[in-house]
């Protein structure tokens, strides 16, 4: 087989050591070194340009097999299962798209500003654990709605079950009666048993049409049945976990990069002033005029994408990049190195919301170039979803508080999962105007507003973002 170069590596162990010891910096140096497609131990491929990573994210389900998932593995292996995961998908997104996010603003809002105002007493904070909290029982409600306290904080178990099995340098096969395995199935069944009695009480009370990602579940489509009780109880645990992990990554990345500068907090705090409401709800209206805080994000998660790399496989025989690839060649695409790519990102490295402009004077980066929500049939379904959580509680935030780092602490990426800025802490200290507003507690709201939502979504990306 005709094989892409890359570094021969040790001759026993190969680069598996290498790799381990600094993922980030591996790839990045051997993808600077071998180029646009290239290749280690045997069987791995990696592609590392816009246009090969574009081909290898559309392409899958049709030539690239998307992860094994450890707890849903089954659920794309056939027809019938395929088939299974698309409708669960189509009925999915009719609660995560955009319009139905847009509805969500007040509710999402409301629950970020009480949480955020009064992380402001507790001094030193490990942002990324608070906003997991808050992603969290805001994912239930968006899910559950008044039902959300028989489901609350499973999900959070399972994730802690489950990062064990996922940070060990060897996947294996989870129906080894290891005791980290059975801890995973434990919280998993408890969460979809959880999960099970919410869809039995609503049927025994008659309530199908409740407002939230489960009433949206109940409803079939023209084209799509009914989903099973068993199907919707693996897409709203599955939907749960999603929920509380990335954003808090994306928003931890995000925070730091403000502690280190501090002139765009005040850029945020002006805006954010200037368009927040003082009190009463904040609406779809007010968030779509979050436009320098959501090009902050967007710059955040361009040098800390938390989906830092890809894995697929090949199906079957294949090409790409002129290569030939076996049946299971695996095949990463390293978003991280692709966003940090010079040819692409003028001064890659600077942190620099004003990339973003909407006037076009950004860079002219080719498409697939700027991935953390990737590309193709797998891209991700939360993307307005999280945007607004990221959005609103970077605004919130650095409203009421500018934010510094602890003395003597150092953040340190972490790719074992995703990348996650480990040992982020942040001083808080409330600013003038802060302290002048009145505290108050905003409860939640129901109705949305009628203003235009900002377009957050990644333009460089394969177009099918919902
Ligand atoms: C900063 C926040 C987030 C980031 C960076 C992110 C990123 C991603 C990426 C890159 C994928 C595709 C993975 C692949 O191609 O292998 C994905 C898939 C997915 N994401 Fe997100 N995500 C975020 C937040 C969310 C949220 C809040 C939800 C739901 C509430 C969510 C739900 C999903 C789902 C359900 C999929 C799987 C789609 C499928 O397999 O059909 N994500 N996400």
């Amino acid at each position: 087989m005709n094989r892409p170069p890359g570094p021969p590596g040790d001759r026993l162990a190969g680069n598996g050591p290498a790799y381990d010891r600094d993922r980030l910096g591996f790839m990045v140096e051997m993808s600077e070194r071998y180029g646009a497609i290239w290749s280690f131990d045997r069987h791995i491929v990696v592609a590392a340009d816009p246009a090969t990573a574009g081909e290898v994210l559309l392409r899958t389900n049709t030539d690239f097999g998307g992860e094994v998932d450890f707890l849903h593995r089954k659920q794309k292996e056939n027809a019938a299962t395929q088939r299974q995961w698309a409708s669960s998908r189509a009925a999915r997104m009719r609660g995560m798209r955009p319009s139905a996010m847009q509805m969500k603003i007040p509710l999402i809002a409301a629950r970020m500003a009480e949480a955020i105002t009064a992380w402001g007493d507790d001094g030193d904070i490990d942002v990324v654990a608070r906003m997991r909290t808050l992603t969290s029982g805001l994912g239930s409600t968006l899910c559950f709605s008044r039902d959300a306290h028989l489901v609350d904080g499973l999900e959070q178990e399972l994730f802690d079950a489950l990062l064990p099995v996922i940070r060990s340098p060897i996947a294996l096969p989870s129906w080894l009666p290891l005791p980290r395995h059975r801890r995973v199935g434990r919280a998993n069944r408890a969460l979809e048993r959880a999960v099970g009695r919410v869809i039995e009480l609503r049927r025994v009370e008659g309530r199908t049409d409740s407002d939230d990602l489960l009433g949206v579940l109940a409803r079939p489509t023209g084209r799509h049945g009914p989903l099973s009780d068993r199907v919707t109880c693996e897409t709203l645990a599955a939907t749960l976990l999603a929920a509380q992990s990335a954003p808090s990554s994306g928003f931890g990345w995000t925070v730091h990069e403000l502690t280190g500068h501090p002139e765009v907090q005040e850029r945020i705090a002006a805006e954010a002033a200037a368009v927040l409401p003082a009190s009463g709800p904040i609406t779809q209206a007010h968030y779509s005029g979050l436009e320098y805080t959501a090009r902050t994000v967007r710059e955040a998660l361009r040098l800390w994408p938390p989906n830092w790399v890809y894995a697929r496989h090949a199906l079957h025989r294949t090409t790409l990049g002129g290569y030939v690839l076996e049946p299971g060649t695996k095949v990463m695409v390293p978003s991280y190195v692709i966003q940090r790519d010079g040819r692409w990102f003028p001064d890659p490295l600077r942190f620099d919301p004003d990339r973003w402009l909407p006037d076009g004077s950004g860079p002219a980066a080719p498409q697939y170039a700027y991935l953390p929500f990737g590309a193709g049939p797998l891209v991700c379904m939360g993307l307005s979803w999280s945007l607004i959580e990221m959005t609103l509680a970077t605004a919130l935030l650095v409203r009421d508080f500018t934010l510094r780092p602890v003395p003597g602490t150092t953040v340190v990426p972490d790719p074992a999962r995703e990348l996650t800025p480990s040992g982020l802490t942040v001083r808080l200290a409330a600013r003038r105007d802060r302290r002048a507003r009145p505290r108050e507690r905003t409860g939640v709201v129901a109705a949305g507003g009628t203003g235009r939502v900002a377009d957050f979504g990644c333009p460089m990306s394969s177009g099918s973002a919902p």
